[in-house]
């Protein structure tokens, strides 16, 4: 895996008026909850694999005795478990401490059964019915996977949404599964409801080698894409103020050589301007006739004074204004 460090953060090196046209990606995922409850909690496993990977290498390398590990806005624990297949977990301690502001969320997690069905996930190459479609990337993700969840029965409570499967259920494809975190490795991860506006109050007393807050960042915020802002944000919110006052409570939690991880969609990290922005420090984008912050809030607050340093950058997930092969930096590490 590439790993490379940046150090020009404006998104107008990224070649900013590139011409993209509007895409409406669909909303896959394996945790699809009910239209009266927060449905902002989708996830699904090895969501951004490669920043997974990189994140798995980089704390078995900087941290090899083990370490803590805090993931925000973690869902029902799909991303954490990902996570931790990818970690050698022979030679090291590792324990994944999970916080979600969502209850439902929260609740499913703490139950602990999982699903991966097809169609529309991005994660049913887990079945093994799929088995003829596995590259070599695939096959090795599986094994991680397989190596700490087994299969188990169909719970009585709902995971998902039951119109939403029922719906599925017409393909003459559809396949579900059901499983758990196999007994000796139900410690490794925890589920808790939290905000990360609260880190300081976890683990008082210790540092930890990463914090994930992935996808999560654009809630925080009321950061809509831009085709989705003009009907639902809220511009008297200070994106800035907000960003900066969460990336320094983060800073202070990790370790040196600690690790942020972040997501790769573009509303992580491309802001639409709000009001405490100056006319100097937008960028007016004509495809979707809105102004943008010109250089990212979040990459400005990280790299602030040198504290975090970019270590990945990925292709960036369902792009509008960032064209297609542009890149966003997923982990920053503590200097
Ligand atoms: C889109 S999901 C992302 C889940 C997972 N990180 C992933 O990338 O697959 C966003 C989650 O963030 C949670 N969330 C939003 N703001 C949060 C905050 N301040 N602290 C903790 N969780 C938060 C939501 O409840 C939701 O479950």
């Amino acid at each position: 895996m590439k790993i490379s460090a940046v150090n020009n953060f404006k998104y107008s090196n990224y070649g900013f008026y590139s011409s993209v046209k509007p895409k409406q990606s669909p909303s896959f995922s394996s945790l699809k909850l009910k239209n009266d409850e927060n449905n902002y909690s989708d996830t699904c496993f090895y969501r951004d694999a490669d920043t997974l990977d990189c994140a798995a290498t980089l704390l078995k390398k900087t941290f090899p005795k083990g370490t803590d590990i805090l993931d925000f806005a973690s869902s029902n624990g799909e991303e954490a478990i990902s996570l931790y297949s990818l970690i050698d977990k022979s030679n090291g301690k590792y324990k994944i401490y999970c916080f979600d502001t969502s209850d439902r969320a929260v609740e499913l997690g703490k139950k602990g059964i999982y699903t991966v069905f097809y169609p529309m996930s991005y994660d049913y190459l887990l079945l093994p019915e799929f088995s003829m479609l596995d590259d070599s990337n695939t096959r090795e993700i599986k094994s991680k996977f397989y190596s700490v969840m087994e299969e188990t029965k169909n719970p009585s409570y709902e995971i998902n949404d039951i119109n939403y499967l029922c719906q599925l259920e017409r393909s003459p494809y559809f396949k579900i599964k059901y499983y758990k975190l196999k007994d000796e490795h139900k410690d490794k991860i925890e589920i808790n409801k939290g905000n990360i506006n609260n880190i300081d109050k976890v683990l008082p007393n210790k540092k930890v080698g990463a914090v994930l807050f992935r996808n999560a960042m654009y809630i925080e915020t009321g950061n809509f894409s831009a085709n989705e802002f003009s009907f639902n944000e809220d511009l008297n919110i200070n994106k800035k103020e907000i960003i900066e006052k969460i990336v320094d409570k983060v800073y202070e939690k990790l370790l040196p050589g600690g690790l942020f991880i972040l997501g790769d969609i573009e509303k992580d990290h491309v802001y639409i301007a709000d009001n405490h922005v100056n006319d100097k420090d937008k960028l007016f984008v004509s495809d979707y006739c809105t102004f943008i912050y010109k250089n990212s809030p979040l990459w400005e607050a990280l790299s602030k004074d040198g504290r975090f340093e970019p270590v990945l950058y990925k292709n960036v997930d369902a792009p509008l204004i960032l064209g297609k092969e542009q890149k966003v930096p997923t982990i920053w590490r503590k200097k």
